[in-house]
């Protein structure tokens, strides 16, 4: 199965991207756009992005003459009649899916491979309305296609053996990684994606934390690529809602479940950096407002002195030398006047008993440090029920003389970081419990599918399972949800064994 030439059916961004990778590695494009409008706006994107390849110079301006000269477009399916593979990109919906896919089936020639780059429609349904099913597939492409390296494989029941083959090969020659799985809604990547995005928006609603510190708690407190709120914009709210509704549809979880912040702000036309608007405003096309600090609680002298109350842990020795090297005055009797209270939290242990004990629970804040205490290190300030404004202003203006970057949690399990980062954990854990995809393949997907710079099951080993295990546990009491014990993650726990040994091992 020899591809030459592809047909790529939309060129809106993932479009246009993905006719860009197919072009750079040689092939043949034939792009299909009926609507002028778009045809015009998707070759725009392709240029723009072989243009500013060209000025960062990763590509001669020769080359771009070249990749551009292989993109030809159409406006009707009967120019795909001799592509050896034709690839649809129109809307997620099931009735264009299904008559694209029959010209697709009318015009292209037997043999030719038919593929969908849908995140998350049944590809059974799209292949079972075709006259040759055995050749459709998922080949599903992650946003901007031509950065991101991984493209999901989906056969289905009906797909023969050769096809799913061929598409992976044909992946590994566009420099892209296949990762091959089965059909179920949201495959790998959006399954664990969508549920933790959502989740972020939940919090955002419940105004558990602030949207800048959502956003910095995953990019520094976990190292990801983009806080989940701003990849809601660049995904765009309007597919995430539609990914969501599937997925819910197809498992019940109520992690699935579409927060109805994130209904609003698609119905009130804010679906991301497309509209200029999602969750944060696009004016230059930087995000409005992601580093405002707290509000309110501008203007505090740090303070000199701090009463620091922890466990004795390996975080409260290394706070308690940051504090010294800074010139404060650290005391660790809560009888003795100080300016501020600090309790060094854990994960899983609520902040407000140590503060109640300490007698000043006004004056208390908690600090926890998600990586450590280290420099550059994100801390999470946990504030309790009984926290004042000051109390939270004079901690903020403590880190800010320490040169500590922090975001603000309210005093719940996992506070802000483990609140967002354990469960998308215990998600993957629930994937690879069933069977659907191995640890090794699901950090595939996070790692290159969604930049993250360590896979969900490399993050466990990384953390510990029984750390990971006690912080959902905490949850789990707290709300409940049965998603957050899974077993496998607790067999892992007991045993005291990391995901990459049990891959090793081949379990
Ligand atoms: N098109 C083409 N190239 C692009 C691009 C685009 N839209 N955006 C960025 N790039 C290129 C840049 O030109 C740059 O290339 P060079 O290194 O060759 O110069 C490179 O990507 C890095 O870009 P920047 O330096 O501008 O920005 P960055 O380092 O912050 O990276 C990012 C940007 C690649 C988008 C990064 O933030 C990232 O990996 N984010 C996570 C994205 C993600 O999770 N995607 C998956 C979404 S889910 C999905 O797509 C599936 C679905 O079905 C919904």
């Amino acid at each position: 199965m020899e591809i030459r030439e592809v047909a790529v059916v939309g060129l809106g961004t993932m479009g246009a991207g993905i006719a860009e990778v197919f072009a750079r590695a040689g092939i043949g494009v034939i792009a299909i756009e009926a609507d002028p409008q778009a045809l015009r706006q998707g070759l725009g994107t392709l240029d723009a992005s072989l243009s500013r390849a060209v000025s960062r110079g990763r590509l001669a301006a020769g080359e771009q003459a070249e990749i551009r000269a292989r993109v030809r477009p159409a406006a009707a399916f009967s120019e795909a009649a001799a592509v050896d593979l034709a690839i649809e990109v129109v809307p997620e919906r099931m009735e264009i899916k299904r008559q694209v896919f029959a010209e697709l089936d009318r015009v292209c020639g037997p043999d030719a491979i038919l593929a969908t780059n849908t995140s998350s429609l049944p590809v059974t349904s799209v292949a079972a309305g075709t006259r040759h099913p055995g050749r459709v597939v998922g080949m599903h492409f992650f946003n901007p296609a031509p950065v991101m390296r991984l493209v999901e494989v989906v056969s289905t029941v009906l797909s023969d053996q050769a096809v799913p083959a061929a598409v992976a090969a044909l992946a590994r020659r566009l420099g892209k990684v296949p990762v091959e799985v089965g059909d179920r809604a949201g495959f790998v990547a959006n399954a664990l994606l969508l549920p933790y995005l959502n989740h972020a928006v939940e919090l955002l609603a419940a105004r558990y934390a602030s949207a800048a510190d959502i956003d910095r708690a995953a990019t520094e407190g976990m190292g990801l690529p983009m806080g989940p709120l701003a990849l809601l914009d660049l995904i765009g709210l309007d597919t995430s809602l539609s990914i969501l509704e599937v997925l819910h549809a197809e498992f019940g979880l109520p992690r699935y479940c579409p927060a109805p912040l994130l209904r609003r702000l698609v119905a009130a036309g804010r679906t991301g950096r497309k509209a200029g608007r999602g969750v944060y405003s696009y004016g230059d096309g930087q995000p409005a407002g992601a580093d405002s600090g707290p509000a309110g609680l501008a203007g505090a002298g740090a303070p000199d002195t701090v009463t620091l109350i922890g466990r004795g842990d390996e975080q409260e020795s290394s706070f308690a030398s940051v504090l010294a090297s800074a010139g404060l005055s650290v005391t660790r009797n809560p009888a003795h006047p100080s300016d501020l209270v600090v309790i060094v939290a854990a994960v899983g242990q609520p902040v407000l008993p140590a503060a109640l004990a300490a007698g000043r629970g006004d004056q208390a804040v908690g600090v926890h440090f998600p990586g450590g205490v280290k420099e550059e290190g994100l801390a999470e300030l946990v504030r309790t029920s009984l926290t004042t404004d000051a109390t939270m202003a004079a901690a903020h203006a403590l880190a800010a003389r320490l040169g500590v970057s922090v975001v603000q949690a309210p005093d719940r399990p996992g506070f802000l970081v483990a609140a967002l980062l354990y469960p998308h954990l215990a998600d993957a854990v629930l994937m690879a419990q069933q069977g659907y995809a191995d640890a090794a393949d699901i950090d595939t997907a996070m790692t290159l599918g969604c930049g993250y710079p360590r896979g969900p099951f490399e993050l466990i080993d990384a953390i510990g399972a029984a750390e990971v295990l006690a912080g959902l546990e905490a949850m789990h009491t707290a709300y409940g949800y049965p998603g957050f014990a899974p077993p496998l993650l607790t067999e892992h726990a007991a045993a005291g064994i990391g995901f990459a040994t049990a891959v090793r091992a081949g379990r």
